[in-house]
Formats: C-alpha cells, structure tokens, sequence
C-alpha cells in the first residue's frame, strides 16, 4: 500500500495512532472525546483541553511529558518531534481534515516510523514470563529484557531476585514475553518487531521485524513448542494473529482476528484452540488447525485485556476493562460466571490453576455427588488498582441468572502502581507481576509480597558502551 507523504508525522496521525482509542464515543477517558474538532475543543472533566491558536500551558501538551502528572497515553512516551508537532498543529488553529481524518482510520499501514530513544526515566514493565523449571523470570522493562534468576531462601519459604542480565529487542517498550514450555525460547515482542531467544546463552536467534503493521501486543506458544503465536495490534483499525515457526521467526500463517487491539492470546492445554481477546469488546475462540472461529464471546463492556484457560481446557476466564472477570464454557460459548466488579480496576492479566487442597479433598470424597461439588479451580488475576486477588469456590450458572460468584482472597497490594502482567509458577503457587512504574514483584502462595524489584534510575544510560 502506497504510503502517505508525512503520514506518520501528521498531526491527525499522532493522535489516531496514540490518543483516539480511549477518547472514543465509548470510552471517553477523562470525559474527552477526540473523534472530531468540536469535541476536541470542547474538552473533558477538566474543561477545554486547548484553545485553538494556542499551545502554550494547554492541558493537551502538558499531558504528553515524562513527567506529567496524567501522562498521556498512559502506557507510552511521544517523541520530542511528536509533541513538537502536535503544538504546532494548535498554534496553526488545529485544522482538522476529516477526511485524512477517516483514511488515516482506516490505512493503518502508513510506511515507515521513526523510533526515538525512551527517556530513561520510563520503564514500565508491561511483560513477565517464567521459565517452565521456575528457576529464571524474564521481564520487559523499558525496551530490555532482564533476566532475573529465582533464589528460594535456605528454608526453601522465601526469595530473591538476582540479576543474571539483560537483552535489547530494539528502541521500543517491550510489550509482550512469552516463554517455550520445552524451556528452549523466549520471544519478546516490541513496536513491529518479534525477536526470539535462546533461554540458555541469552543470544539472539530470530528476528520479524517486516511485515508487521504495529505493536506486537501479545505473545504465546503452543504447548509443544513448535508454533508462536504473535498479536499485531494497530488501535482502532486492526488485530491480527500471526503463526510464526519459533526457528525462523518467518510468519506461517495470518488471521485477521479483530479489527482492534488484540490485549492477550491463550492456548488451551492440549493445543488445539486459541483464543484472542480484543479493545472491540470481544474474545474469540479459534481452531488451531485451521484458525476458523469457534465462538465470539460478548458480554464485557469495555475493553478485553486478559484470558486464560481451564486446566482441563473446557472453560476460558476473560478479564476486562469493565473490572470484571467472565468465565465461558467452550462446548456453548455462553457464559457462565461473572464476578469482580467491585472497583477492582481493569483486570490486566489471568492465570487459572488447580488448588492442590481442593484436589486432595476432592480425591478423599468417597460420595461422587458430593465430590462433583467440589471445585478445584484457583484463578489469579492482577488490575490497574494493584491489588492482586485469587478466586476459588466459582460458583457457575446456567442461562442469565445473576447468582454467581466466587471467593475471593486479596494478595498483598502493591498501592499506586498499575500491575499490567501475571506469570505463575504451577509448582510452588509463587506469582510474579510487573507494574507500569517499572517495578517487579514475587508473592507468595500465602498472598505475602516476597521481593519486589524496583526500576533503577537511569539504567540506559549505564548500558550504553
Ligand atoms: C489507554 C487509554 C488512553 C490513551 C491511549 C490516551 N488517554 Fe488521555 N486519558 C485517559 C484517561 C484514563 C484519562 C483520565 C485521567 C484522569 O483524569 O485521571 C485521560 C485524560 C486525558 C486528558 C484530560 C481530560 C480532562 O479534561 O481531564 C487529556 C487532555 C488527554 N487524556 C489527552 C490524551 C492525548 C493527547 C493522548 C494521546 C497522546 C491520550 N490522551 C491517550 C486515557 C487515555
């Protein structure tokens, strides 16, 4: 596709490319709407987010700095020459060209970007994954992957995190891990770029760095190892699943999946069904053989950040937005359980296990009814409020009835620092999560923070030769 002169650099296109997304129609973020010039110049909670003519102290551009207070978009830096560009655009009146305006919509390829360096002080981490021997956690932190090796304490109940190095994908945030259950490969993902590597020496062994339209915004392999599978997200315009042969990195095969942002891919345990969930309110369940939907799963009403399956692969648990947690059953496609909901925060990540306790008594319940009764299900979650919570007793329902639920257990909360990602070690229960002020942190099965790892200042600096 031909590209657009300036396309990326257009003012019209910052804000598409970064800001319209949570300022739709349906989102409204800060009660700013930014689909159009009125509604731009009109404001949100805080009133008028400019005057046209002039940029100077307007709430707009103070929003994109490093250091702002609501920095905008949460989750990413403009460059110096964006934010230039977008004062600009104001002092020039803020001429809007609707229909660049819906081209830039809908023709997210618009040729090449131009990547400037992060500024050192951000560093979030939107990515953890854990090696299946649960000995080393990989976390995207800024644009590096580190390496932190899991030292139990001599009684074995505790931990520490000892760094054992880094990794540089590329100029971009690192925005998605995932590790090769035969414990082989870690693939990291960035801005239009994959890159794989080897688990044991740390080198580089693959890299996708073409082909890709946008962020790669969500990683996963299947349970044998052999295809990865790959989100190449463009907000508001596309979300496809890519396969990729985890040795080349070369793209196997290509859905369509969403026309949006596809926030998380799981594989069921047997390998045999995906599902992506997406910023159109949708998860979708997709056969692996030949990548035809199964289901399309609409409940939630806003955004669909996380999912996870069942162990036993019959149910898939969706977080969102709306704060909620959603389980499905796969053989209907209906929904049937439905709890959070309580100012928990957008539910950022999933991870569904089996609570060894639950299991034992439910091995020792002679009765087969009661035994049916039991539920062994544990479900970890982690939200924007950073307040961990781990549900069990799901109570599950037929039909629309409104009587579910579950228990729920409140880990140790990590105040003010949204957690954007979940890794759990089946083993030992432990859970790891990263947050967007670059901090990651280790909890015990008990719900008890074991470590916590900050974000150190300048850390790119140091790197640089
Ligand atoms: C991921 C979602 C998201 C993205 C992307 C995003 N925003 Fe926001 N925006 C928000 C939220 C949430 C608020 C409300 C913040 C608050 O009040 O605490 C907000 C508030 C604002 C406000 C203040 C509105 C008011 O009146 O209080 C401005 C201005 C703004 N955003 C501009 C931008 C710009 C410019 C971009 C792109 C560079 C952008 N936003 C991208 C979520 C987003």
């Amino acid at each position: 596709m031909a590209a657009e002169p300036q396309g990326s650099a257009h003012p019209l296109a910052i804000l598409q490319r970064n800001c319209v997304r949570c300022h739709t129609e349906d989102k409204r973020k800060g009660g700013l709407l930014m689909t159009n010039r009125d509604a731009l110049l009109e404001g949100g909670d805080s009133g008028p987010a400019f005057e046209a003519g002039q940029s100077g102290g307007s709430l707009l551009i103070e929003t994109l700095f490093p250091d702002a207070e609501n920095h905008m978009p949460p989750k990413g830096q403009l460059s110096p020459t964006e934010i230039e560009t977008l004062a600009n655009w104001i002092d020039a009146g803020a001429p809007w060209d609707a229909a660049l305006w819906d081209k830039l919509r809908l023709s997210p390829l618009d040729g090449p970007v131009t990547l400037t360096a992060l500024p050192p002080a951000y560093q979030p981490v939107f990515a953890v994954a854990l090696s299946p021997d649960g000995k080393t956690l990989a976390a995207g932190r800024g644009p590096r992957i580190e390496w932190l090796g899991l030292t139990p304490s001599a009684d074995g109940k505790t931990l520490s995190f000892t760094s054992a190095g880094t990794a540089e994908p590329g100029p971009d945030p690192v925005q998605s891990l995932a590790w090769s259950p035969d414990g082989k490969l870690v693939a990291a993902g960035s801005f239009r770029r994959v890159t794989i590597w080897d688990a044991v020496t740390r080198q580089k062994k693959a890299e996708l760095s073409a082909d890709l339209r946008g962020r790669v915004s969500a990683l996963a392999f299947t349970p044998d190892s052999k295809t990865l599978l790959a989100a190449d997200s463009v907000d508001a315009a596309s979300g496809l699943m890519l396969n990729l042969d985890p040795a080349t990195a070369k793209i196997t095969r290509t859905t369509e999946a969403h026309r949006d942002t596809i926030f998380a891919i799981a594989v069921s345990p047997d390998g045999k069904k995906f599902a992506t969930v997406s910023a159109d309110k949708s998860a979708r369940v997709w056969a692996a053989a030949d990548a035809k939907p199964i289901h399309t799963l609409e409940g939630h009403t806003g955004y669909v950040l996380s999912a996870t399956f069942s162990p036993t692969g019959d149910r898939l648990a969706t977080g969102g937005d709306d704060e909620v947690i959603k389980i499905w059953l796969l053989e209907t496609g209906k929904q049937v359980a439905n709890f959070g909901g309580v100012r928990t925060g957008p539910v950022t990540a999933l991870a569904w296990s089996v609570d060894p306790e639950k299991e034992k008594q439910k091995a020792a319940e002679k009765d087969p009814e009661k035994a049916k009764l039991i539920n062994t299900d544990r479900i970890a979650a982690v939200n924007e409020s950073g307040q961990p919570r781990v549900y069990s007793d799901l109570k599950e329902h037929e039909g629309e009835q409104t009587s579910t639920g579950a228990r729920e257990r409140n880990f140790d909360a990590v105040t003010g620092e949204e957690l954007t990602a979940l890794a759990l070690d089946p083993a030992t229960r432990r859970m790891f999560a990263g947050s967007t002020r670059g901090s990651v942190v280790a909890w015990e099965e008990n719900g008890k923070i074991a470590v916590k790892s900050e974000a150190q200042a300048a850390p790119l600096a140091q790197a640089k030769p």
